[in-house]
């Protein structure tokens, strides 16, 4: 049995978690890999929306298990109001497991975080202040603390001693901060996460894989948001691609069965950076008001703006996608012209791909296609679709060359469709 591995394809909230819970009743493991709180995660049923940073989606099925790899970074405070929001449901819910070599989020990581960003000024990265890029900073500046650590009788003293560095180095930013708050409440959540089970993860993954048990790598974030394959520096700090569930879980790359990727029917981004297809008129804001295009994590309205092929199928070529899946097809209801980026242009010259420079003055060129009226909420098949709907779907697997296996039309679990 090898692992599938389920991620976005686009900037991020794609709708992964909508789909890792639809799937998961076909698997035994849930597997986050990568990325932390930055992600919010959306599902919807029974009359239920709730969203998840860092717990994997599979959380609501009975007799799953749910990992958190040793790619992901924790921050103990939101991991303990998310357990206390999943107590609150009275739902049944499924066991969660966590790798002792996945890193923490310290108070200090969130101060270094707005610290830097405010430094940027317009530049901004406009992360979400969760703390990610400086703990993964600290992974790989090999400072950091990891889940294993809790436990161990020097923890204060290694917790000191990075917290004193972070001091210092806040001290370059004319930034004021007071920590003695956040410090405290930090302290008390890491009580909640003592009381999970801290596991060698990927041990425990190879021993599934032998036993035959199925497991679905949930990634967070988009391939576009990668930070080697991304539009960098506009960036996360991870890698969000299918070599992530590697290095996420500790799975050799032989061990990757599937690879699903998860895209909208149009494009969202949320934070600054390029963004080619994007449309700052009324269709733009027409796509985020029936999209309900707002950050589940922060709030914060997302850019909108067409489907973008070159960018779909670099990210298709770095992942490896086996299988489409198309998300919000209802959004574009009683739209009469849909457009599809097919390629740029720049400088009177025809480009395939996302070049290194010049982001900024690409010509997005297009393909049009008629738009439909019905709303697709509401459809009891996907055959009473309007015929616009299929000519959209077709065109775009004739393009892409990967078949589209599932459409949704809703955040609901029942608003998907399978082909
Ligand atoms: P994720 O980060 O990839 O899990 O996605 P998010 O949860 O951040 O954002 C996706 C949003 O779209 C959530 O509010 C979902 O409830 C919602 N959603 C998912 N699929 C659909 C769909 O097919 N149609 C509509 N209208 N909303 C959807
Ligand atoms: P999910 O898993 C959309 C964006 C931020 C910012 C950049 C860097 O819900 O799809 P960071 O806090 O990671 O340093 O921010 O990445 N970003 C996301 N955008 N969905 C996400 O996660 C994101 N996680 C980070 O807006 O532009
Ligand atoms: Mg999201």
């Amino acid at each position: 049995m090898k692992v599938d591995v389920l991620l976005g394809l686009q900037w991020g909230d794609e709708g992964k978690g909508k789909i890792v819970d639809v799937l998961t009743n076909n698997y035994d493991i849930i597997a986050r890999f990568q990325g932390g709180p930055n992600a919010g995660h959306t599902l919807e049923f029974d009359g239920i929306k709730h969203v998840l940073h860092t717990i994997p989606s599979g959380i609501f099925h009975k007799g799953i298990i749910n990992l958190i790899g040793n790619g992901v970074v924790i921050d103990p405070v939101i991991f303990e109001n998310e357990i206390n929001s999943l107590n609150k449901l009275n739902l049944e819910i499924s066991e969660l497991v966590i790798s002792k070599k996945a890193h923490l989020i310290l108070p200090t990581h969130k101060l270094l975080d707005a610290a830097s960003e405010h430094a940027k000024g317009k530049n901004k990265i406009g992360s979400t202040l969760k703390g990610i890029g400086p703990t993964y900073m600290d992974k790989t500046g090999r400072n950091g603390l990891r889940v294993g650590d809790i436990k161990s009788k020097s923890f204060n003293e290694k917790y000191t001693k990075l917290k004193n560095k972070h001091i210092e180095l806040l001290k370059f930013f004319d930034f004021e901060y007071k920590l003695d708050e956040l410090e405290n409440r930090w302290f008390e959540s890491l009580e909640t996460l003592k009381k999970f089970k801290h596991i060698e993860s990927e041990h425990y993954l190879h021993k599934s894989i032998r036993d035959g048990k199925k497991i679905l790598a949930e990634g967070a974030q988009g391939t576009l948001l990668d930070i080697d394959f991304g539009s960098y520096p506009f960036v996360t700090s991870s890698n969000t691609i299918t070599a992530g569930a590697c290095t996420g879980l500790g799975i050799a790359p032989n061990q990757i069965n599937d690879v699903f990727g998860i895209f909208k029917a149009y494009c969202t981004r949320v934070g600054s950076g390029p963004f080619p297809t994007e449309l700052n008129d009324e269709i733009g804001e027409h796509l985020g008001k029936i999209g309900n295009e707002f950050g589940a994590t922060t709030g914060r309205s997302r850019r909108c703006g067409w489907i973008d092929l070159p960018a779909l199928k670099y990210a298709i070529n770095i992942n490896g996608v086996t299988q489409l899946m198309m998300m919000k097809s209802d959004v574009l209801s009683g739209i009469e012209t849909i457009k599809i980026c097919t390629h740029y242009i720049n400088n009177n010259k025809r480009i395939d791909h996302l070049p290194f420079e010049d982001n900024e003055d690409l010509k997005p060129i297009y393909k049009e296609l008629k738009g439909w009226n019905k709303n697709l909420m509401e459809l009891e098949n996907l055959s009473d679709a309007p015929k616009e709907v299929h000519d959209y779907i077709s065109y775009l697997e004739n393009e892409l060359k990967i078949p589209i296996k599932i459409i949704s039309v809703g955040p609901d679990r029942k608003q998907t469709f399978f082909r």
